[in-house]
């Protein structure tokens, strides 16, 4: 249990990848807060499983792209526990529309959830951190479309792209204080976010076409980097991203079927999804 004691803070923490990062935290030992907006019996059940670990949490309802939500948050985990060490800017979602047809209230629904609140996730979280001092962990979850361009998913990529700078300026700004800022950049991942893709067969083979490794991940898989990140084992990293992408953006210079899988996307329909 390398996280013993630590209080850690994961938004859209009640779904997808950031339930898996909840749940791989817990059983390091850290305390939990559960940020979610929607199903409050997932918050509760994922509460129990992390009280049958041992561990303690508690399930805050605020939407984190408002700015007020966001502080909120950070307020009730000190309430709760006393402090944060460890912060999950996890919330995400996608609207799968190109440049030429996303919508302003499109546009601004990702780069609220995405970005904005990434960025003061990491303000208020670095703020906190500072004031109880020690240092501590921000680890903001993106994409290989932080750097790889996906037609047809033009906001997420922006908002992605985002993020990784947010990464490599908030991790050099903030160094001194001792906290490390770090990006963990999944593929494809067999969540919510992906719902749309896997139900098509003929999607999925063009999508496990462009994986060098040949499948999607699991949450479990990206739970355990951001929980080997947010510990003392990589205490030298920050301002950085690390890819858990089964090899897909190593293969960046290769246009094969990684294009056949990006020329698809712009056919699939309108939809939103996330991880919240
Ligand atoms: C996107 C998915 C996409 C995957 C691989 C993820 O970041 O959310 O829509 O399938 O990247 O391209």
């Amino acid at each position: 249990m390398t996280l013993k004691g630590k209080v850690a803070v994961v938004t859209g923490g009640n779904s997808g990848i950031g339930k898996a990062v909840v749940l791989e935290l817990a059983r390091q030992g850290a305390n939990i807060v559960i940020d979610y907006v929607v199903h409050p019996e997932a918050t509760e059940e994922l509460e129990k499983q992390i009280a049958a670990l041992g561990d303690q949490s508690i399930g805050v309802l605020a939407d984190v792209s408002k700015v007020a939500d966001l502080e909120k948050l950070i307020g009730a985990a000190v309430r709760a526990f006393g402090r944060v060490d460890i912060m999950v800017n996890n919330a995400g979602v996608e609207t799968r529309t190109s440049v030429l047809d996303t919508t302003e209230a499109q546009y601004d629904k990702v780069m609220q959830i995405n970005l904005k609140s990434a960025f003061f996730g990491t303000q208020f979280a670095a703020r906190q951190m500072i004031k109880q001092g020690g240092g501590g962990r921000i680890i903001n979850i993106t994409s290989v479309h932080e750097d790889w361009p996906m037609p047809g998913n033009t906001a997420y990529c922006l908002s992605k792209g985002g993020m990784r700078m947010l990464t490599r300026t908030a991790g050099v700004e903030l160094a001194p204080h001792n906290i490390r800022v770090v990006a963990v950049g999944p593929g494809a991942v067999a969540t919510p976010i992906n719902l749309v893709t896997m139900k098509d067969p003929a999607l999925m083979q063009k999508l496990d076409a462009a994986i060098p490794m040949g499948r999607m991940a699991t949450p479990e898989e990206i739970g355990s980097v951001v929980a080997f990140l947010a510990g003392d084992g990589a205490s030298y990293i920050t301002a950085t991203t690390v890819f858990a992408d089964g090899g897909m953006s190593p293969s960046l210079s290769y246009s094969g079927p990684r294009a056949v899988w990006t020329s698809t996307t712009l056919a699939s329909s309108t939809f939103e999804s996330g991880s919240r």
